[in-house]
């Protein structure tokens, strides 16, 4: 057996204090605008069974073929923990029948790729998605795009780019991928193995090559929609028409074809130059999901937390705070400890975030620094004095002012902007 390593595994991360503030504000910011967009949250088990992705993302892809943490379960069932959101969404809406039949979903949670860990690049990330179901509508798809750019101008990030393209649709695929490998055939052996493999397994995967001479053959092909139909043009150019009336800049990437194969009309990814390599926060589409004999049919987005965070770094954004208690709690003699925690907990029980040192018989000068540390507006202080009388001592940090009151009047005081139960 192996030795015991604190560590988590490569790829993966401890999220905590004091990132964890700007993970939580941004997933507030973020799930409030979806929510303002009449979506609502869906949540599915990380852990599906492996023939959901190889048939919804597709066989050939790098995701099913290269990344996937696909096992077989003890029960002898192969199952694999979700690469992305969008098949497991799209099996819970065919799970939920007439229910989410036209539904808005978003989703918020750890995604797994078994990939070579790099900057940008975890084996776990998490992603911020959402999917609308319906029939292909261009103002759908407008709208989607504009949903994610609100999204990253409250997050405080201005300067990321959208660029757009489209697959066009299922009956065009034939079309394309004959056109594009005549395309290619001069420059067959500029191409890298892979890429010459490619022109007969998937064809498009050539356009989104990394290798330099590949990259150089695309640059010089005729753009994919030269080889769609009409409708498809059509449908890519009122997408871009409403952008322009939505005030959405885009920019046209005829080389753009995404890593997933249920794409259908439009796709696009939101990148952003503070990220290197791996520059795509946000990937997205229309797409048709085929489970059993249903096809589903929807527009959908994810963006990945870790490289928004990254972006937002670059750009020297503050940290988020933790939010301060309200009150704290001070024990002033070891008499007054038990009487303090249940004073703790009826100010909680009353929506009031208060703090308190559990420790017994901590001493006095150290709690009034954690008091100080922490944040908190006021302090209670509570001795053998005030237990006598039946008082609580209240300290205003902020000047140091202190009154003895009596609970009715303490509760007054620390209600103020607080709701009373
Ligand atoms: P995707 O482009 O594969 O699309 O991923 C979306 C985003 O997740 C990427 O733009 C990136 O920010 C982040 N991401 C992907 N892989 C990693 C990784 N290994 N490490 C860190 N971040 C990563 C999808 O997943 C689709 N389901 C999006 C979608 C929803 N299309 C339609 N609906």
């Amino acid at each position: 057996m192996s030795s015991f390593s604190s560590q988590p595994l490569q790829g993966m991360s401890d999220l905590r204090a004091p990132e964890i503030f700007q993970w939580q504000r941004l997933e507030r910011i973020g799930t409030r605008i979806l929510e303002d967009y009449g979506c609502s949250e869906i949540r599915t088990p990380v852990l599906e069974r492996t023939a959901l992705f190889v048939r919804g993302i597709g066989d050939g892809t790098d995701v099913v073929q290269k990344e996937m943490y696909r096992f077989e379960d003890r029960g002898g069932r192969d199952v694999a923990l979700r690469p992305e959101g969008t098949a497991g969404v799209m099996r819970a809406v065919a799970a939920a029948g007439q229910d989410l039949q036209d539904a808005r979903l978003y989703y918020l949670g750890p995604m797994f790729r078994c990939e070579r860990p790099q900057a940008g690049r975890k084996r776990q990330f998490h992603q911020l998605g959402a999917e609308a179901l319906g029939a292909p509508n261009p103002a759908a798809d407008a709208e989607c795009i504009a949903l994610q750019c609100h999204i990253l101008t409250a997050w405080g990030i201005h300067d990321a780019r959208v660029q757009l393209n489209t697959r066009g649709l299922p009956e065009d695929r034939e079309a394309v991928a004959a056109g594009l490998r005549t395309s290619l055939e001069p420059a067959l052996d500029r191409l890298c193995e892979d890429c010459r493999r490619r022109l007969e397994s998937n064809v498009l995967r050539v356009l989104d090559c990394k290798q330099p001479d590949c990259r150089a053959v695309v640059g010089d092909l005729p753009p994919v929609t030269d080889f769609m139909s009409e409708e498809a043009r059509t449908y890519l150019a009122e997408v871009q028409d409403l952008l322009a009336l939505l005030d959405i800049e885009v920019e046209s990437n005829p080389r753009l074809v995404r890593g997933l194969d249920y794409y259908v009309h439009t796709v696009w990814e939101i990148t952003h130059g503070a990220l290197g390599a791996q520059d795509a926060l946000c990937g997205g589409g229309r797409y048709r999901f085929e489970l059993g004999k249903r096809a589903l049919e929807g527009v959908g987005f994810a963006l990945g937390f870790e490289r928004v965070l990254m972006v937002l770094e670059a750009a020297g954004t503050a940290p988020a705070e933790p939010t301060a208690p309200h009150v704290y709690i001070v024990t002033q003699d070891p008499c007054a400890f038990r009487e303090n925690l249940v004073l703790a907990q009826t100010l909680r029980r009353k929506g009031i975030a208060c703090g308190i040192d559990v420790r017994k018989g901590r001493p006095f000068k150290k709690q009034l620094r954690a008091a100080d540390r922490s944040g908190a507006a006021w302090a209670v202080l509570r001795g053998q004095r005030e237990m006598d009388e039946g008082t609580f001592l209240l300290k205003h940090m902020a000047d140091g002012r202190q009154e003895a009151l009596a609970m009715p009047e303490l509760l007054d005081r620390l209600a103020g902007g607080h709701a009373l139960a």
